[in-house]
């Protein structure tokens, strides 16, 4: 009874850094390969569809719960496969009707299933004063500094092409 909820924030934290690191990096590539044409138009992300398409995806992930041993809960190790796959279904839902991801719908509903599903598992006081360990640490810091390198890059070259023109 320790630090399992302190693992579902990790798992939780990290998915939404990588995706939102690889969405970044995703939308830089589209945006450049969608530039020479000017009529495409984004279409508007469909809030009460994506409300239903999300409930869809917390549907299936409680049905999988159910599976569960309700004492296993609180174990990651149990319904890692899972909850990825949760993620992976808000996700891929969000995108197929063109809203971002994550988003605060999404967010709100994951916060909703965490509060149904993870409520009573304990989370110590100490999560917050434990250093976190090396490996979870340079995961968050590669994205992190690619970020950074990337807008570096580009404030760097619109500079130089401000001083070539
Ligand atoms: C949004 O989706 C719902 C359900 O699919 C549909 O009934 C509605 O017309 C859509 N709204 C817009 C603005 O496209
Ligand atoms: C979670 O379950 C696995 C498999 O039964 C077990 O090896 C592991 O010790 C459990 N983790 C915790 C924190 O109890
Ligand atoms: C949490 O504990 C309360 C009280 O013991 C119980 O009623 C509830 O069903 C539990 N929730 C989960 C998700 O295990």
């Amino acid at each position: 009874m320790d630090s399992y909820d302190f693992d579902v924030l990790k798992l939780l934290f990290l998915g939404v850094l990588v995706n939102t690191w690889m969405m970044s990096g995703a939308s830089a590539s589209d945006s450049f390969n969608l530039e020479p044409t000017v009529t495409w138009q984004r279409r508007l992300c469909n809030e009460s569809r994506l409300r239903w398409e999300v409930e869809v995806c917390g549907e299936d992930f409680k049905r999988d719960m159910a599976h569960i041993d309700p004492q296993q809960w609180c174990n990651l190790t149990y319904f890692m496969s899972e909850y990825y796959v949760f993620t992976l279904c808000t996700e891929t839902k969000s995108q197929s009707i063109d809203c971002y991801w994550p988003n605060p719908l999404v967010e709100s509903y994951i916060i909703l299933i965490h509060k149904h599903f993870f409520s009573n598992c304990t989370i110590e006081k100490e999560m917050w004063v434990d250093p976190p360990d090396d490996t979870l640490t340079i995961l968050i810091l590669i994205p992190v500094f690619l970020t950074l390198a990337m807008i570096a890059l580009v404030v760097w070259c619109s500079k130089r092409s401000d001083l070539l023109a």
